[in-house]
């Protein structure tokens, strides 16, 4: 083993010191805590904070409310300022069907680059994505698929390329959904219970990661979190995201996942979204929550004006942040979510103003180069007997499977991507976005195949496994493919309502395999799921020489495919979660049925071992583990080193001013508090449904609220949290304490890719085997060796103390190995101590 340490004049006393007085982190939260700039956002803060000083009230209100459900083209749009021919924003869906397996940071970067300028060039202010939530707590989490991995540091890597990539292009990027939306059933009622620690360990970590990359706004999300709905929680969003983790940014609700005007408002909510129900209701507010309620509320003085300010400056902050550079003038809307043909109802859930509403703008670029290298570069290759892999010019290949497919009737012809009549390369629900085109596997190969003079041959096969047979068993190679489909809970699919009811492959899709692997030697298995399913039996099967995870490829389908069995491309994909042979093997379970429905509630007892955690701690050896990907090549790993670091200890937190207290609560501008100064200009006529934030009349009355200043609406100076400080929490948690380098080499025949991983362990019972704290992507030739370098942070080897509300470093042994998987461990060392600590 072998250690170098370099020196540590590294105090690590912040990290054990206790805070003067117990914290109880669920009533802390008051007040709302105030934006107030630092870190990226400083500029960007006084171009908002002189903006919202020359607003009406009913400016104001107007930037915070949507116009209602299908008022406007957008799937979000919040009111304007037509006074200074500010547009309202327009909001859109979604973080987009590509899920990453690539391991790959470059991959990443470029994909949120090329989402953020198609969105930019559609009009689109913020971009409904990435997704950190729901993580993947249970692997037949509906919608685990739109984001990245159950594992916090994965997701929170692949949330911070994609952030940066999408607003470095003029788009507002919205961090969801936040926090604890693991599921679909009940996702609208489900209570999560959950202890601190898991919580800043597991399922806040990615969001944190967001924050610190600048996100400019964060989704809540429908659930409840110990009991409070997460768009009114105290806990959450003042305490957590504002206080701790210092979010400059606006809050924005999922679509109708607010409750209550004031609950939200005062408990951190910025944006209501789409700002009237789903089902309009009669009245001068159409049953919106805010609009003219909030505007109500603040003359009253239910909410102060300083609450109203922050929200404002927050998403006006957000705005100026993205629009800089190449980016200051942002395009008109030219596209409709609503209608496909080019004109209909600019205003649709009120019938008016029937005009163009589609401008086809082609935004594509050459993103499907893109499109194709991700999708190649995703694919994990699970199993390959005998260099099964990659295909050398086969006399003839059957392709086998409804999911190799053309659907006749277009890609887009499923709506939502809510069924699985062809091959699946997306999931469904709001994080679809329509096919331009879809190359399917079955159209790549017989492409392939003609160039290289192969017999090609094809049949659907799943419910006629004669027919599937007789096609497989005469040829070179059988490739069978299969799916299992997951999505959004308002659309259910053969049963599924959103989350997938079991692990199976769908479509009498293991049926299908065995039997085509009963009649040929060499059968290959494609998939295409929304996460891990039963395949034990496959790898088992003498027969079955290839098995390739292909995921949610998007439109490139096909030729990204035939790009690794060809060998074009070497796989480097990587398993981004466990592979089981049954479900409860998973530990944490969904909840699909509830004593009583209205209520539903979970307990995260689990604590913080999910997926590779779990199977570690109990012992189960997976089919596949997390991280596991194979090439066709080898590598080899020497020569681990680490040296520590000397960290600066030195760090005030920016917003401390005065002994750990912030700024009293800014106002910008001065409000006119006259009814008539906040009703409809004379002659004006409202379309209904359409969300105002006018007040209903001028005969309202506003009865004034003397009551005291409560710890809600008080704007006095603010305690800052001990592990706060900047956006993403104290600075300092993201010092590197340790530099880790290992040599990868190259010992096989072809070039290839390899993603070394880096774990962590903690030590102690309460923490897993060992975390992933690092990984990267290295290409090698033939015989080459290139050295790799991971930096270890003081948040990657603390743990959160939900007493002192602080992370420690715990005095634990810690332990570093590096490998190609969570298991397939080549190197390990022991962590070096940072100076005046003792391993224990
Ligand atoms: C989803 C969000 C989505 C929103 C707007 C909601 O149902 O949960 O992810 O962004 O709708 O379409």
């Amino acid at each position: 083993m072998f250690l170098l340490v370099s020196s540590f004049a590294l105090a690590a006393s912040l990290f054990f010191s206790t805070t003067s007085a117990a914290i109880n982190p669920y009533s802390a939260g008051y007040p709302s805590p105030w934006a107030s700039g630092g870190l990226g956002w400083d500029e960007a803060f006084i171009k908002a904070k002189e903006f919202v000083a020359g607003l009406t009230l009913v400016e104001k209100v107007n930037l915070t409310t949507g116009t209602g459900w299908e008022a406007d083209r957008c799937v979000g749009v919040t009111g304007s300022v037509p006074r200074l021919e500010f547009r309202g924003l327009c909001l859109q869906d979604g973080p987009l069907g590509i899920r990453y397996t690539t391991f790959s940071r470059r991959l990443m970067r470029l994909r949120g680059e090329a989402m953020g300028s198609e969105f930019r060039d559609k009009g689109i202010d913020v971009q409904l994505g990435p997704a950190a939530g729901p993580l993947g707590r249970v692997p037949q989490g509906g919608r685990n698929w739109e984001g990245f991995s159950p594992d916090p540091y994965l997701t929170g890597v692949a949330m911070v390329e994609t952030i940066q990539g999408i607003q470095s292009r003029g788009v507002i990027a919205c961090a969801k959904h936040y926090i604890l939306n693991e599921q679909e059933h009940f996702r609208n009622s489900i209570s999560v219970k959950i202890d601190d620690r898991t919580l800043h360990e597991l399922y806040l970590w990615p969001f944190a990661d967001s924050v610190r990359a600048g996100v400019g706004s964060i989704m809540c999300s429908y659930n409840k979190v110990e009991a409070i709905y997460s768009c009114e929680n105290n806990w959450t969003t003042n305490y957590i995201l504002k206080n701790e983790l210092s979010f400059q940014g606006f809050v924005v609700s999922d679509w109708g996942a607010q409750k209550t005007t004031l609950g939200s408002a005062l408990n951190g909510l910025d944006m209501a979204m789409p700002g009237g129900p789903f089902s309009p209701t009669p009245g001068p507010y159409s049953g919106a929550i805010w609009g003219g309620l909030l505007t109500e509320a603040v003359l009253r003085g239910d909410v102060p004006q300083w609450r109203l300010d922050d929200m404002v400056v927050r998403i006006m902050a957000a705005y100026f942040k993205v629009h800089t550079g190449n980016y200051t003038t942002r395009p008109d809307i030219n596209f409709s979510s609503w209608e496909k043909k080019a004109e209909g109802y600019l205003h649709p859930s009120s019938k008016s103003s029937w005009g163009v509403v589609n401008d086809f703008v082609n935004v594509q670029r050459d993103h499907a180069k893109l499109i194709r290298e991700i999708g190649a570069k995703s694919v994990v290759l699970l199993k390959n007997s005998n260099s099964a892999l990659p295909l050398k010019k086969p006399a003839s290949i059957a392709v086998v499977g409804r999911d190799a497919q053309d659907d006749p009737l277009g890609p887009n012809a499923c709506v939502e991507r809510a069924c699985i009549n062809a091959t699946v390369a997306m999931g469904w629900g709001s994080g679809t976005a329509e096919f331009p085109y879809l190359i399917s596997p079955s159209t790549a190969l017989k492409a392939r195949a003609a160039a290289d003079g192969t017999a090609f041959i094809s049949t659907v096969g799943n419910w006629n496994l004669d027919e599937a047979q007789a096609v497989a068993q005469n040829a070179s190679v059988a490739i069978v493919f299969a799916t299992a489909h997951a999505g959004e809970d308002f659309v259910a699919v053969d049963g599924n309502k959103g989350d997938r009811n079991n692990l199976t492959l769908w479509d009498n899709g293991d049926a299908l395999i065995r039997a085509v692997a009963a009649v040929n030697n060499n059968t290959m298995v494609v998939l295409h799921t929304a996460g891990p399913v039963v395949l034990d039996y496959a790898k088992a099967h003498p027969n079955v020489t290839a098995i390739l995870w292909a995921g949610y490829p998007g439109q490139e389908s096909g030729n990204g495919l035939a790009d690794v069995l060809y060998g074009n491309v070497n796989p480097q994909g990587r398993s981004p979660f466990t592979w089981g042979k049954s479900v409860e093997e998973y530990g944490a379970q969904l909840l699909f049925t509830a004593p009583d429905p209205r209520n539903p509630t979970q307990s995260f007892d689990e604590g913080v071992f999910i997926d590779y955690r779990h199977f570690q701690k109990a012992g189960i050896s997976p089919v596949w583990e997390f991280g596991f990907g194979l090439s066709y090549t080898t590598f080899e790993y020497s020569s681990l080193k680490i040296v520590g670091h000397t960290a600066d200890d030195t760090f005030t937190p920016a917003q401390v001013v005065n002994e750990g207290l912030t700024d009293p609560a800014p106002t910008f501008g001065t409000l006119d508090r006259s009814i008539s100064a906040n009703i409809p200009p004379v002659g004006f006529k409202k379309i209904w449904p359409y969300v105002y934030s006018w007040l209903s009349g001028p005969n309202v009355t506003i009865a004034q609220n003397t009551a005291a200043v409560t710890p809600a609406t008080n704007g006095s100076e603010q305690r800052v949290l001990p592990a706060s400080g900047a956006p993403g929490g104290n600075p300092r948690l993201y010092d590197t304490m340790y530099t880790v380098t290992v040599d990868i080499k190259n010992t096989g025949p072809a070039q290839g890719t390899e993603i070394p991983q880096l774990y962590v362990q903690l030590g102690g019972e309460e923490n897993p085997w060992g975390v992933l704290r690092g990984f990267d992507d290295v290409t090698l030739a033939p015989g080459e060796t290139k050295p790799v370098k991971f930096e270890l942070t003081r948040r990657d080897i603390s743990n959160w103390n939900s007493t002192s509300q602080n992370w420690e470093i715990w005095s634990k042994q810690k332990f570093v190995f590096v490998g190609s998987s969570s298991s397939r461990i080549r190197l390990n060392a022991t962590l070096p101590t940072p100076p005046g600590m003792v391993w224990s």
